[in-house]
């Protein structure tokens, strides 16, 4: 045990055990620190959490901090908002809870509390759990709720935590969105009522709204400056986040599973566990509350979180359905040629009886269209050998459409209502397999597996799912545990996400729904990145990608430079600046290459050669964002800094152009005010360097003045054009 830990865990144990706090729970992570009162056969209450406090301030702590319930249950006071509410075997609708027992236990980095309550007449229990990272400055919690009654207990409501926020001016930062357009921030102050973000769509969570949320505590956001709470459901499914702003002092923050059409009958002994709720807390903005979330999620909830990203390309926006041997062997040539390091096909490349030719069939049969790849995922695999670069693969293993073999071979495996017709989703054909269903789980533990087994250099799977759950009808589970449906099918999806890690666990598995839809805490563990959006257009993924840095690192953040005019907006945006957005996440490529002029070629492979330099600051560093695209004051700014801080890149974006406009000057953050910064430009296409290129400028000149960005590029004037970017690299002359 370290010294670190062996302190906070002694703490917690010194304040069980303490004359003056008896019975009081006490979680801390590197700087923060959770209090919860827990006195045998009393109510298990929120003390405190905030920051790190002295001895003294601890002991006073409870003359001066209001306790609320940790769990707060329905029964006994009914008009308060709850976060569990059950109907016991006999009928009865309340509870009762009182502290059983109090257990602390050590895991590798983390302290972990589990406060088991049991109601004061029945045999019902619930564990309130707590994890209080070491390395981290985050605090899990979730419940695990059970009962020895005769018969089910019907859950109603089943929250998996619960958070009192003191009133002020306590403002809300949520991202909501839709298809093309995800991640996008919105800000608002707390008011009187309730406010609900929630999510049905049963498969994907957050294309519309997310899962998570912050609260600045002191006013209006600051992204580097105010005490802020952080908070992230774990969960892939649909969940509801409930606000209540009520007549007293205080915002009450629920958080869990959405409960609505999923009321859940608890068999005797089953143990009911809810996802995990994230929380953090930071005295350093926004900002601070997302370099927490990124640190622990690197470090803990990512797969592969502290591991660097090949650089790819993708086929879906240079070829879409239109997949062959010669055309693969192409792309391959050309990323390879630029400096890429993996080439991903995506869909389009499978079918047999019902080769997949748009997005009408095929899905559920997963073998290799012979006529369009004769030469088979082995041709493809020895191409990617040829070019010295990975190959990775499409699937969609959720779904099937109606046209496909397996369809015709299992219509009982697809979601559908008994005495209703199938809801058909993407193509007029696509069908959601029922993954209650464990037959279903192995087939599609099956997919990855028969192709992994059989070509197990495959380096990279993009998962996707395009279809929500629109017609509720498990024809597996029985008719009385039909609203299960939605839980039984996340259940399953993790199941199998689990076998998938147990088996492949160096695979490198992006998480795609329709883009953005699965950027959640709840699959994290399973994949290695998210796709932010299918809009890969440069000017719109600024406000995408800013709003997902709140809660998910760079590394994680599917970044792809694509064609002019865009796809989706059919805007025409440089490629400098699309290569500059594209190079604040996990940088990627998505164009047909073949359409690209050499120096178009020259310039990403001058990117992707710079993109090396800096890949460990951008995936693995700490963001500050500076100049948000949201205040529409002409241009957007973020950086990231090394944690030892003597490498930092700083990237700024113009959003508007009108002549004469003036810009504001952007003042950097993060770094040591005493190191002296050499500034280097990359991506650089004016003709003349930067007046500040190569000149070296103190941590704390940067941080108070920032420097002059000139509004255009100095480029030949048939070359000018609205849109400008920069990225900066700042490296500490020593
Ligand atoms: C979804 C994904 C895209 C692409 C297509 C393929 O829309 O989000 O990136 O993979 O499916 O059909």
């Amino acid at each position: 045990m370290n010294f670190k830990k062996r302190m906070n865990l002694f703490m917690g144990m010194w304040l069980l055990t303490g004359a003056v706090f008896a019975q009081n729970v006490c979680l801390s992570t590197p700087n923060t620190l959770m209090v919860l009162a827990a006195p045998e056969g009393g109510k298990l209450e929120y003390v405190y959490y905030g920051n790190k406090l002295s001895e003294t301030n601890l002991q006073n702590l409870e003359t001066v901090q209001t306790k609320h319930e940790a769990y707060p249950e329905y029964g006994m006071n009914c008009p308060t908002e709850t976060a569990l509410a059950v109907k016991h075997a006999d009928g009865n609708m309340t509870l009762q809870l009182e502290v059983m027992k109090v257990t602390t236990t050590e895991e590798a980095d983390a302290v972990k509390a589990v406060i088991t309550l049991k109601d004061k007449v029945y045999p019902f229990f619930v564990n309130v759990c707590y994890k209080a990272w070491q390395d981290a400055d985050i605090i899990e919690t979730w419940t695990e709720i059970s009962h020895q009654e005769k018969k089910p207990v019907v859950l109603n409501q089943f929250a998996s935590a619960y958070l009192p926020i003191r009133r002020g001016d306590v403002w809300l930062s949520h991202l909501y969105g839709t298809w093309a357009n995800e991640g996008r921030l919105s800000q608002e102050p707390l008011t009187p009522g309730m406010k609900i973000i929630k999510n049905k769509d049963g498969v994907r969570n957050s294309h519309t709204a997310h899962a998570e949320v912050m609260f600045s505590l002191d006013g209006r956001p600051q992204e580097n400056a105010g005490n802020v709470i952080g908070a992230a459901l774990c969960y892939s499914g649909n969940y509801k986040l409930r606000i209540e702003t009520h007549d007293d002092e205080y915002h009450h923050f629920f958080a869990g599973i959405n409960e609505e059409n999923s009321t859940y009958s608890l068999k005797k002994d089953e143990v009911f566990r809810t996802p995990e709720l994230a929380l953090t807390y930071s005295r350093e903005g926004l900002s601070g509350s997302s370099r927490n979330f990124h640190r622990w999620a690197r470090l803990h909830k990512l797969a592969h979180g502290t591991t660097l990203r090949k650089i790819l390309l993708n086929s879906w926006e240079g070829v879409y359905f239109d997949i062959n041997q010669e055309g693969m062997d192409q792309m391959m040539a050309d990323i390879a040629s630029m400096g890429g390091e993996l080439f991903v096909m995506d869909d389009g490349w499978f079918g047999d009886k019902y080769p997949r030719k748009t997005d009408n069939s095929s899905l559920g049969d997963w073998v290799v269209d012979q006529n369009k790849l004769p030469n088979g995922i082995e041709g493809l695999l020895s191409d990617a050998k040829k070019h010295g670069i990975k190959f990775g693969i499409w699937i969609e293993p959720e779904m099937a459409n109606t046209t496909s073999e397996l369809y015709e071979r299992h219509p009982e495996w697809v979601i559908k209502a008994p005495e209703r017709d199938l809801v058909l989703g993407r193509g007029g054909t696509q069908v959601v397999l029922d993954l209650a269903n464990p037959a279903v789980q192995d087939f599609i533990f099956d997919i990855v597996d028969k192709l992994m087994t059989s070509y197990p250099e495959i380096d990279y799977i993009k998962w996707d799912a395009n279809m929500s759950i629109m017609n509720h009808g498990s024809q597996y589970l029985t008719s009385d545990n039909q609203s299960h449906l939605y839980i039984e099918f996340h259940r399953g999806f993790e199941k199998v996400c689990q076998r998938i890690r147990a088996k492949y666990p160096d695979l490198t598995i992006q998480a795609c729904a329709s883009g953005g839809g699965r950027a959640n805490y709840g699959l994290l563990p399973y994949f290695d990145e998210f796709w932010v959006s299918d809009n890969t257009d440069a000017l719109q993924r600024v406000y995408m990608q800013w709003g997902t840095s709140y809660f998910f690192p760079a590394v994680a953040m599917a970044s792809h430079i694509s064609a002019a005019p865009n796809h989706q907006t059919f805007r025409t945006i440089p490629l400098k600046y699309r290569i500059d957005v594209a190079m604040s996440g996990r940088l990627g490529m998505e164009i047909q290459p073949k359409n690209m002029t050499d120096g178009e070629k020259a310039l990403c492979k001058n990117a992707i050669a710079e993109y090396k330099t800096i890949r460990p600051i951008v995936q693995q560093g700490d963001i500050y964002r500076l100049l948000s695209p949201y205040d529409k004051q002409g241009a957007a700014s973020l950086m990231y800094v090394a944690p030892e801080k003597d490498k930092a890149v700083f990237y700024w974006w113009k959003t508007e152009h009108f002549c004469n406009q003036h810009l504001p000057r952007i003042k950097m953050a993060g770094l040591c005010p005493n190191k002296q910064y050499k500034v280097h430009e990359l991506n650089r296409i004016d003709n003349r360097p930067l007046n500040f290129e190569n000149k070296s400028f103190s941590g704390a000149y940067l941080m108070a003045n920032g420097l002059e960005i000139p509004y255009n590029h100095q480029v030949d004037y048939h070359k000018q054009n609205d849109y400008s970017s920069r990225v900066l690299y700042l490296e500490e002359v020593k």
